[in-house]
């Protein structure tokens, strides 16, 4: 059997040859009837029966590797996909490195990649449960089948992290296996295991945002665990990679055909000031200072994600050969980090001060520096967009200590530019930096569904090209009746 080739005859898909490995077959086939019934109550409400045109990975063959084709979401081939297995390759960084990868679980990490892998796991449904109301809202069928897009393939990153649980660690990973189903996105009782993903998705203008910047810090994380030792969790994640692009594409043009849209609509009606908000809310947009204040609370929420900036955790993973950096087998060092150094901003005595930590301890904050270049990124051409339509206006991230609720500045207010003030100077100013209710008010009153073909609300734009080369007026989404 040729490795890439998928196959469709087990009820899973897969290229891990379940067929052959009846164990992990059967513990798969009996947690499928429960997500199914999890996708069908916390999955997208209202479009069980909906024909969605929706992309399917059947391969891991980069150039070729999905097939586009109307689907009813529950009948979606959520499948276990690994990215080929790289002959003799060895383990990147830390105490093992230059060891060959590793196949099965070593014992005495067992329980540190069994926790990383759930945590994981945790961050795809849940991710699908605080976006199961915006389908009633979509600003067009595009939108719509683009969010269903993201939440069958959360799906599919959760089915991947399970078999990884169901095949490398027992009863122990089948129990974890079963508790994904059970926590529920923002549930008091039983809530998913990160801050983030606790929060509330409750319009477009958060959906697009957290797939800019939350979907873009589970990239990160992939990248970090793609680099692992252990080898079937590196190869889950590289293919898990070539979906998440897709994720971050959906984002950031959903941002950017927004900002479009409002500098479009300011210019047609001759509005110059930014900050005439009254008046540029009239025109069936979002002002600019509200898109700030949405993009300062999502990046401050996935900045915790990253959890504390030295981390003795962090550096036991590293040094187990676990967890590695982004792109570690690009980076010119020793990859064991044994005398480097990496500055971190820190709360010294009241003040921001960088401070040289050791580069093995403060390696959730080389993460987090690479995630806000590759948000930067981003930043530059939604501000090149800004730019082009001739408003004069741009976008910036806000400090590492503005809004923070964990690591060095969770205990100080700050504003957006680092400045740190004092409680009752947050609590005045707070709705200056953050979206208020009344914001929040205005956003939910454009929430209004387009369901005709190549049709948009007010707020958004077109985009430029279709999915799979459609034209504008393809019917993404076949409603049922
Ligand atoms: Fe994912
Ligand atoms: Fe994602």
């Amino acid at each position: 059997m040729n490795i890439q080739a998928v196959d469709y005859s087990t009820k899973i898909p897969n290229n891990v040859n379940l067929a052959e490995d009846r164990t992990v077959l059967r513990a798969l086939e009996s947690w499928h009837p429960g997500y199914i019934d999890w996708w069908k109550t916390m999955g997208p409400e209202g479009f069980q029966e909906a024909l969605v045109y929706l992309r399917t990975a059947v391969s891991v063959d980069p150039k070729g590797w999905a097939k586009f084709d109307y689907v009813k979401m529950p009948d979606y081939r959520w499948g276990i996909l690994l990215a080929p297995q790289e002959e003799g390759r060895k383990i990147p960084f830390g105490q093992h490195y230059g060891e060959p990868a590793w196949q099965e679980v070593p014992g005495e990490y067992r329980a540190m990649l069994r926790r990383l892998i759930t945590i994981q796991g945790d961050t795809e449904p849940a991710s699908v449960e605080q976006q199961r109301h915006l389908g009633k809202t979509a600003p067009s069928l595009y939108d719509l089948r683009n969010v269903f897009q993201v939440n069958v393939e959360e799906g599919r990153h959760l089915w991947a992290m399970v078999y990884l649980l169901q095949k490398y660690f027992g009863r122990d990973g089948r129990e974890e296996a079963a508790e994904l189903l059970q926590r529920r996105s923002g549930d008091a009782d039983k809530p998913r295991m990160l801050g983030a993903f606790n929060e509330a998705t409750p319009d477009w203008l958060s959906f697009h945002m957290f797939t800019f910047f939350t979907d873009r810090d589970g990239k990160m994380q992939l990248e970090s665990l793609a680099q692992s030792g252990f080898d079937p969790l590196s190869r889950t994640c590289r293919f898990m990679l070539t979906e998440e692009a897709h994720h971050m594409f959906v984002g950031e043009t959903g941002i950017g055909r927004t900002l479009q849209r409002t500098c479009e609509a300011m210019k047609e009606a001759g509005i110059e000031d930014v900050n005439d908000i009254e008046r540029v809310r009239a025109l069936g947009v979002i002002d600019l200072p509200t898109m700030k204040k949405k993009l300062n609370l999502h990046y401050s929420l996935s900045l915790d994600l990253f959890g504390s900036e030295v981390s003795t955790n962090a550096a036991n993973a590293f040094n187990a050969g676990i967890k590695g950096r982004y792109q570690e087998t690009k980076i010119q060092d020793d990859h064991k980090l044994e005398t480097a150094t990496y500055p971190v901003l820190k709360l010294v005595n009241g003040q921001a001060t960088r401070v040289d930590e050791p580069a093995l301890t403060a390696i959730n904050m080389r993460l987090r520096d690479d995630y806000t270049a590759d948000c930067q990124r981003g930043l530059d051409r939604w501000n090149k967009i800004i730019e082009k339509v001739g408003i004069d206006y741009k976008l910036e991230l806000p400090s590492v200590a503005f809004h923070r609720h964990i690591g060095e500045f969770k205990d100080a207010h700050a504003t957006p530019d680092g400045a740190l003030i004092d409680d009752a100077t947050w609590n005045r100013d707070r709705d200056k930096w953050l979206p208020s209710s009344d914001d929040g008010e205005f956003i939910k009153s454009l929430m209004k569904p387009v369901t005709e073909p190549g049709k948009f609300a007010s707020w958004i734009s077109p985009p430029r090209v279709g999915i799979d080369n459609k034209p504008g007026d393809f019917e993404y989404v076949k409603i049922a009746a």
